[in-house]
């Protein structure tokens, strides 16, 4: 797992100027490969729920800034060489299969119902290598 790490965030430096995969619908979530090497831009205007069926590991961030998703779930993701940033006004946030992010881990929602325990438990467990903040 580390060895993978470093060669994922050697790669992630070989390649600074690449542009994210846009998420603008479930299809193009649906199509995306297991390895992503540019990050993941959730589009600001996605509306309702969201699932990550294939993705594995993200080289590079993975961000979403929107009012309108409300509950994200990707089953099999494992690693962020990067940053998770996540904040609107979503119900849930699922990543079960998280082992690994590498930079920051930032959660922020505006429902009241969230639960941040997960993502505590994420924290605690030496997952997320830099900056950590759940807020509702
Ligand atoms: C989001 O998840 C909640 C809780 O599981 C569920 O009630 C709701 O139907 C889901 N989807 C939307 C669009 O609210
Ligand atoms: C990823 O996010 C961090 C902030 O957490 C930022 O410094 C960095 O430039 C971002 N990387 C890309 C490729 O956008
Ligand atoms: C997370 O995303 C928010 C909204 O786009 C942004 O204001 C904030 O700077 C980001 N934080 C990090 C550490 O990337």
């Amino acid at each position: 797992m580390q060895f993978k790490s470093l060669l994922l965030l050697a790669a992630s430096n070989l390649i600074p100027s690449a542009t994210a995969a846009k998420i603008t619908t479930q299809s193009d979530a649906d199509t995306l490969p297991d390895t992503i090497t540019d990050g993941i831009e959730i589009s600001s205007t996605y509306t309702g729920d969201l699932i990550l069926p294939t993705v594995t590991t993200v080289v590079g961030n993975i961000t979403y800034s929107g009012p309108d998703l409300i509950n994200f779930s990707a089953p099999v993701l494992s690693v962020v060489v990067g940053t998770f940033n996540f904040t609107g006004d979503f119900k849930s946030l699922s990543t079960p299969a998280i082992t690994q992010i590498t930079e920051a881990l930032i959660v922020a929602t505006s429902d009241s119902s969230f639960d941040c325990a997960p993502f505590q438990t994420l924290q605690r467990d030496g997952v997320v290598s830099g900056e950590f903040t759940c807020t509702v």
